[in-house]
C-alpha cells in the first residue's frame, strides 16, 4: 500500500502551492519577524559547484576599465570577469576575529553568502566561482531567448545579457533556522542591486524581474528545486567599459563598530537620497519602501525618528524618543552597535499592500527590494566615507513602534552609520580603481 508523502507545516517556507499570502503571513508571525535564535558556530553549505564541467579561468586581477564587451571576445571575456568580480568576486583580504577571510563587494547576512551568480550570453550558459574568479561552463546554447520568455514582463528589446541570481535553500538555516529564508530575499536583494548598479554605470540599461513562471529559470538551469532557486533574474544590454569607484571597492560593514561621534547632516542626505532612487524593477511597488532615520548624533538634526520624504529631500520629525540603541534588543551586539552609531537608518515596507496582487511570492519581491536600498545604503556611505552595517537583528517590534505615521509599515532592515572606530579593521584590497582612490 501506498502512503502519501507527509504534509508540510503549515509554516513551511517558500509554500509549496500558492496561497494568496496566507502561507506567507504564517511563515512571517512565526520565523521571519522574530529575532533569530543565531548559532555563530554553525557555518554555510559549501559554495555550488558543477563537478566535471569545463572550467574557463577570467583574467586576474581583472583591468579597470574594462573594453566594452562587444570588442570581441577577449574583451568579452575581461568586461564578464570585471562584472563578476564587482559584483561577487573576492576583491579584499579582511582580517577578522575570526582570522583570515576572504572579502566581497557585497555584504550578506552571517557572511553566508547563500547567493550564486549565472550568466546567459551568446556564448552560453556560466556559472561563477568567485573564489576561483572562474567561469564553469554549463551549456554552449543560448539560453536568452527561453529565459526571457518565462519573465511576466520581459524587456522590449531582447536582452544581450541575462545574470541569474539563485539561492541555496539550506546555505544559511544551520546558523539562523527558518529565519534564513528570509535573510536569503534580502541577501538576493543586495546582489541585484550591485548587479543594476553596476550595469548602470556601464551604460547597460539593466532590469530586475522578480516575477517569472517559479520554476521554469531554474529548469532551464538544471537546477533542483528543492536545493537550489532562481530569486531574481536581470536583465541588460552589452556593457560598456566597467571601472569601479574607489568607494564601490571600500564598501564593507564597520566590522570594528563606530567612533561615538557626531556625523554631519549633510553626509547623510545623499546615502538616503541615493537610496531612495527608484529601482529599475518589473513591477511597480504598491508602497515604497519608505526611509525612516533615527537619530542619535546627526549635526543639524534632532534626536528621534524622522522619516525621509523622497520628494523634498526632507526628513520629516515623527517621534522624539527613541534612540537606534532603542531598536535592538538589550544585551546584544546590536545594542552596543546601536548606541555608538551616529544614527540608524530603517527600511520598511506594507506586506499587506502586495499580497493581493503577487500573493506569496510578495514575501520574496519586498525583501528583495529592501536589500537592494540596503545595498545602496551601503555603496553610498562608502561614497561619504561614512562607516555602515547593515543589520537584521532588530527588535521588529521596537522599531515598528517608533513608526507611527504608518501604523501599516514594518521595519524589513536596519542600516547603522557613523564614523567606523580607529582606521576600521584591517583589510588588504585586492584591486586598484579607476582613478585617484
Ligand atoms: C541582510 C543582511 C543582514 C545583516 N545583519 C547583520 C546583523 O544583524 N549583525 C551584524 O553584525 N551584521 C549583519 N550583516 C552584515 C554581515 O555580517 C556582513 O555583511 C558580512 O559579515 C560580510 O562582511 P562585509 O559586509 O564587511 O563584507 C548583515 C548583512 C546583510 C546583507
Amino acid at each position: 500500500m501506498r502512503t502519501a508523502p507527509p504534509a508540510p507545516p503549515p509554516d513551511a517556507y517558500p509554500p509549496p502551492a500558492e496561497t494568496g499570502g496566507a502561507a506567507a503571513r504564517r511563515y512571517h508571525a512565526r520565523h521571519g519577524s522574530v529575532l533569530p535564535a543565531i548559532d555563530p558556530a554553525a557555518g554555510s553549505t559549501a559554495p555550488k559547484h558543477h563537478p566535471g564541467v569545463p572550467v574557463l579561468p577570467l583574467p586576474f586581477p581583472p583591468v579597470f576599465p574594462s573594453p566594452p564587451a562587444d570588442r570581441g571576445p577577449a574583451a568579452f571575456l575581461e568586461s564578464l570577469g570585471a562584472l563578476l568580480a564587482l559584483l561577487n568576486g573576492v576583491t579584499r583580504v579582511d582580517w577578522t576575529d575570526a582570522g583570515v577571510g576572504a572579502g566581497r563587494p557585497v555584504p550578506s547576512g552571517g557572511g553566508t553568502y547563500p547567493g550564486e551568480v549565472y550568466a546567459a550570453t551568446a556564448s552560453g550558459l556560466c556559472h561563477y566561482l568567485p573564489s576561483a574568479h572562474a567561469l564553469e561552463l554549463l551549456s554552449h546554447a543560448d539560453l536568452r531567448a527561453g529565459l526571457t520568455r518565462s519573465l511576466d514582463r520581459p524587456p522590449l528589446e531582447q536582452p544581450e545579457t541575462v545574470l541569474l541570481i539563485t539561492s541555496r535553500l539550506d546555505a544559511n538555516l544551520a546558523r539562523y533556522g527558518p529565519f534564513g529564508h528570509r535573510l536569503q530575499a534580502l541577501d538576493t536583494g543586495v546582489l541585484t542591486g550591485q548587479a543594476l548598479t553596476l550595469l548602470e554605470s556601464a551604460g547597460a540599461a539593466p532590469m530586475a524581474h522578480a516575477r517569472f513562471a517559479d520554476d521554469e529559470p531554474g529548469r532551464l538551469l538544471g537546477l533542483d528545486p528543492g536545493a537550489e532557486r532562481v530569486h531574481a533574474v536581470v536583465t541588460a544590454r552589452t556593457p560598456g567599459m566597467i571601472a569601479p569607484d574607489a568607494p564601490l571597492l571600500r564598501r564593507r560593514s564597520a566590522r570594528s563598530g563606530f567612533e561615538p561621534v557626531a556625523v554631519p547632516s549633510a553626509a547623510l542626505l545623499p546615502v538616503l537620497e541615493e537610496a531612495a532612487r527608484p529601482i529599475p524593477l518589473d513591477h511597480p511597488a504598491p508602497a515604497d519602501c519608505d526611509l525612516y532615520v533615527v537619530a542619535h548624533r546627526v549635526t543639524g538634526l534632532e534626536a528621534g525618528c524622522h522619516r525621509y520624504d523622497p520628494r523634498t529631500g526632507r526628513l520629516v520629525p515623527v517621534a522624539g524618543d527613541v534612540t537606534p540603541r532603542s531598536l535592538f534588543p538589550p544585551g546584544g551586539p546590536g545594542e552596543l552597535a546601536g548606541f555608538e552609531a551616529a544614527c540608524a537608518v530603517l527600511v520598511t515596507g506594507d506586506y499587506e499592500s502586495g499580497y493581493p496582487e503577487h500573493g506569496d511570492r510578495w514575501y520574496r519581491m519586498l525583501n528583495l527590494r529592501a536589500g537592494v536600498v540596503g545595498q545602496r545604503i551601503g555603496l553610498a556611505a562608502a561614497r561619504a566615507g561614512l562607516g555602515a552595517g547593515l543589520r537584521c537583528d532588530v527588535d521588529t517590534a521596537a522599531a515598528d513602534a517608533v513608526l507611527r505615521a504608518h501604523p501599516d509599515r514594518t521595519t524589513l532592515l536596519a542600516a547603522l552609520l557613523g564614523q567606523e572606530r580607529g582606521s576600521g579593521a584591517p583589510a588588504c584590497h585586492l584591486f586598484r580603481p579607476k582613478g585617484p582612490s
